[in-house]
């Protein structure tokens, strides 16, 4: 079964009451997708979750979906092979855009290494107006081996990983992500700072 092809007939789109313009004035915010993007270990996790903590003690609602933890549920019956990673950020793709359509600032913490499979997750978002802001979490692969926190780089460097991105298996660095982070160079403050100041900049929030 291809992932792409719509398998459902007789569907219809059931309209809500709220419109998109009137749920951001009730609540008084407007999503969007935050999409971290980078090698294994590059920080994304770590500031993902600086950046949700920081948001939310701003008052605004921010929700994180994480590469690891979405695959222990929703998306545990995939694996690393390139048709489950682009299956894996499709779902994700999906998820975030109800996440940010429901006015939250939706946070995306997945390697997600194929530029085509990022740009889908674009997309999806721009046809449905709400904005996606790429952020590409950017660290040398020895910087990402060095600090190695759940010992995977050395699990894929003895052979018991394949399909390790960085090792074994392809990173495509983004090209025109809306934020470039180089987390060797950058605090994690300095990282969230830097995304927020994005956000105000864009009157996102
Ligand atoms: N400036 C930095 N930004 C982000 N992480 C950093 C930074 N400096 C050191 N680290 C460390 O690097 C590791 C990044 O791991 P993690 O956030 O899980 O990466 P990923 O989610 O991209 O796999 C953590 O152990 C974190 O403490
Ligand atoms: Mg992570």
């Amino acid at each position: 079964m291809s992932s792409s092809a719509a398998t459902s007939t007789n569907i219809t789109w059931h309209e809500g009451h709220v419109s998109r313009d009137e749920r951001a004035q009730l609540l008084k915010q407007r999503g969007l997708t935050i999409w971290f993007t980078g090698l294994s270990a590059s920080g994304k996790s770590t500031i993902a979750s600086a950046l949700e903590q920081h948001l939310l003690h701003r008052g605004i609602s921010a929700y994180r979906l994480d590469g690891d933890n979405i695959r222990f549920g929703l998306n545990k019956n995939l694996g690393f092979s390139p048709e489950d990673r682009t299956e894996n950020i499709r779902r994700i793709a999906e998820v975030s855009k109800l996440f940010a359509d429901s006015a939250a600032v939706a946070i995306t913490s997945f390697i997600s290494p194929y530029r085509a499979d990022r740009e889908s997750a674009r997309s999806l978002h721009d046809e449905a107006g709400i904005p996606f802001v790429e952020v590409y979490a950017d660290v040398p692969v020895g910087v990402a081996e060095e600090r190695d926190p759940k010992g995977l780089y050395k699990k894929a460097r003895a052979g018991e990983i394949k399909e390790f991105t960085g090792i074994s298996a392809p990173y495509e660095a983004p090209v025109s992500a809306e934020i470039h982070i180089r987390t060797d160079q950058t605090t994690i403050a300095d990282a969230v700072h830097q995304v927020t100041a994005f956000l105000e900049t864009q009157q996102y929030i």
